[in-house]
């Protein structure tokens, strides 16, 4: 049976502002192909590409993306080489469309750990769109949420003890301002890809109210049709936020 055609179905009123995705199964796709890990992740730049795109032209205001988390260096030297190099060129095209794209993009995470070419790359194309009125796309690179969490604490008493902030004044909001994402909002709606149904180290803090939407599709099948389902479903959900 064919699939519905979510995308008639959205209220455009009532958007999410922010949709978080885990972008799972590169691997397993790969496999099924009989092909490399590699490979997968390339198909899932592909992916990325298309729900990029599509997130742009339905008018959500912010994207945010899990492509390389804390834990993902303890892969195989071969993938580590293989994500860092699709980085590179994932980048190099970037700096290349900026000039025709309304996407901004920034990124979350700690930085200081890639070479520094790819540092410099990150950095420029955070400043060549800084003024970009379309989708603010959120990269994660090198992102866990614990690591997040600790750099923030880290820098709250660093703050505190050069008396920048009075500790009775830490609450939740000031936490949220020492995070990497500071200035976004928190998502309304985070997608996981693949058929799992964790977090695995994304976002903690911020996704204390979202809607969690899993999906069976491996991440390089995952398309603009699966993306306007999991906003359908969203929007046809109750949200309380703790309330009744
Ligand atoms: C999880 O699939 C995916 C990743 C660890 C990487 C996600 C990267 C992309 C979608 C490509 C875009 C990347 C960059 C760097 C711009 P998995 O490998 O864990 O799949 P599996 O669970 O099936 O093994």
């Amino acid at each position: 049976m064919d699939k519905l055609n979510y995308k008639d179905k959205l209220k455009m009123t009532s958007l999410p502002k922010h949709i978080a995705i885990i972008m799972d199964g590169n691997g397993r796709w790969a496999k099924k192909k009989q092909q490399s890990r590699s490979f997968g992740h390339k198909a899932g730049t592909k992916a990325l590409e298309k729900i990029i795109k599509a997130a742009d032209s339905l008018g959500i205001a912010h994207l945010t993306v899990y492509a390389f988390s804390t834990e993902n260096w303890n892969r195989p030297k071969e993938e580590v080489n293989s994500l860092m190099k699709l980085l590179n060129q994932y980048l190099n095209q970037y700096l290349k469309d900026s000039k025709n794209s309304n996407i901004k993009i920034d990124v979350i995470g700690d930085i200081s750990k890639f070479d520094k070419d790819t540092q410099d790359k990150i950095k420029q194309l955070q400043e060549l769109t800084y003024n970009k009125s379309g989708l603010n796309l959120h990269i994660a690179l090198n992102y866990g949420s614990r690591d997040e969490i600790t750099r923030a604490i880290k820098k709250i008493i660093s703050d505190a003890t050069k008396s920048k902030i009075n500790i009775e004044d830490i609450n939740a909001s000031l936490i949220s301002n020492y995070l990497d994402t500071n200035g976004i909002p928190d998502p309304d709606l985070l997608i996981r890809t693949s058929g799992e149904k964790r977090i695995s180290n994304f976002l903690l803090w911020q996704i204390a109210y979202s809607e969690l939407f899993f999906s069976e599709k491996l991440w390089p099948d995952f398309d603009e049709n699966d993306l306007y389902e999991a906003i359908f479903e969203y929007q046809n959900r109750d949200r309380r936020y703790g309330s009744i």
